[in-house]
């Protein structure tokens, strides 16, 4: 029984992950800040799998608390740091939130983890990274484009900093996951997104609107060159997602991996329109959804969706689950929470 730190344990991601981290047997011990999570999420997860992990609520932001919470916990043996402020409008307001939210932690962690022993790390990167790919479906090894953020250039030197760190530290194994478009909750409703204020993203607005929370959705954008006009994404069901993260942990503490750091994309290698988005939706839950064409909105790809061939076959892991199967969970937690 492995014992994983999971930072931002409580977020959307980082709680799906806890439940199939637990699953699978580890001890996990989550830190949060609940800066963008409830502290009910803790109770959603123990829940579904029988055992409540140890919580902490901890400010990575603050050094001295990050060494202190190592000095007592030194057989941690992997982290999966998902902690990091993510709404990317809000970074282009205040830019220096962002680093030092993003990347100052990132620091603290990996200096903890660089005079231990043997330490293994996940990092949750974004498909961001790529921008506007020339080539369909993305493969890894697709150029790094200069960032349309400073949420996105907080993901791409977070890689950075963790590759160079890699190369001088023998000890630190490091993974980062390049995620697409995570949607969808847990099957059970237990867990789910929890956006604060208006959603930013797709399916959040779309269930919110279905249930009545919202008038109308925008559909940013129908004369985009794709074969609807509408841009087209990958949507990964956040259980597919989580389940990545316990492989690539595996893979760590395993010693199967090929070098001290290495990066996967996790998605499900399906391009979706939002106008598909928006049948899928309609389909599952047999509703129609109020929406209207918009303006494009600025900072939008037109296509991004993954070549998930090295995934599949270096960490023998691929997404399950449908985009129906996704849009139905989204709906079913939207419901629950909801009281629909
Ligand atoms: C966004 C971020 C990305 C981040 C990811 C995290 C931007 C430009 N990108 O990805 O950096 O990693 O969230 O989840 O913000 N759409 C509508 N109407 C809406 C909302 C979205 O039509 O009300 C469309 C968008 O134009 C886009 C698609 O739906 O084509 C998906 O949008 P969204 O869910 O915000 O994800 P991304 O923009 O792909």
């Amino acid at each position: 029984m492995d014992k994983i730190l999971v930072t931002g344990g409580l977020g959307f991601i980082g709680s799906h992950t806890v439940v199939e981290l637990q699953n699978e047997g580890f001890e996990v011990v989550v830190i949060d800040d609940l800066s963008n999570s409830s502290i009910d999420v803790l109770s959603g997860i123990t829940s579904i799998t029988g055992k409540s992990p140890v919580f902490e609520i901890l400010d990575l932001k603050d050094i001295q608390k990050v060494q202190g919470f190592f000095k007592n916990h030194q057989d941690i043996k992997g982290v999966i740091h998902f902690a990091a402020s993510k709404a990317v409008g809000e970074s282009v307001q205040n830019p220096l939130k962002y680093y030092e939210n993003n990347l100052n932690t990132l620091v603290y962690v990996l200096q903890e983890l660089s005079v231990l022993p043997t330490s293994n790390f996940i990092f949750s990167s974004s498909c961001t990274v790529y921008g506007q790919a020339d080539v369909m479906p993305i493969t890894e090894n697709a150029p790094v484009k200069s960032a349309e953020s400073p949420y996105g250039n907080t993901k791409q030197i977070g890689e950075e900093i963790i590759q160079d760190t890699c190369n001088v530290v023998p000890n630190l194994k490091a993974i980062s996951l390049r995620y697409f478009n995570p949607i969808g909750a847990h099957p059970t409703a237990k867990i789910g997104e929890l956006p604060i204020g208006v959603p930013q993203n797709l399916v959040p607005f779309i269930t919110q609107t279905a249930a009545g929370l919202r008038d109308c959705l925008s559909v940013f954008g129908d004369d985009y060159p794709t074969p609807d006009g509408t841009c087209i994404r990958d949507y990964i069901h956040v259980v597919d997602l989580a389940k990545a993260h316990v492989v690539a942990l595996q893979r760590l503490l395993s010693g199967n991996n090929e070098a001290n750091y290495e990066t996967f994309n996790v998605g499900t290698g399906v391009g979706s329109s939002v106008l598909e988005v928006i049948q899928s939706f309609e389909r599952v839950s047999g509703l129609s959804l109020n929406y209207k064409i918009a303006p494009r909105r600025e900072g939008d790809v037109i296509q991004a969706y993954a070549n998930t061939t090295k995934a599949n076959n270096v960490l023998g892991w691929k997404a399950q689950s449908t985009l129906d199967d996704a849009m139905k969970s989204a709906w079913l937690w939207e419901k629950q929470i909801r009281n629909l």
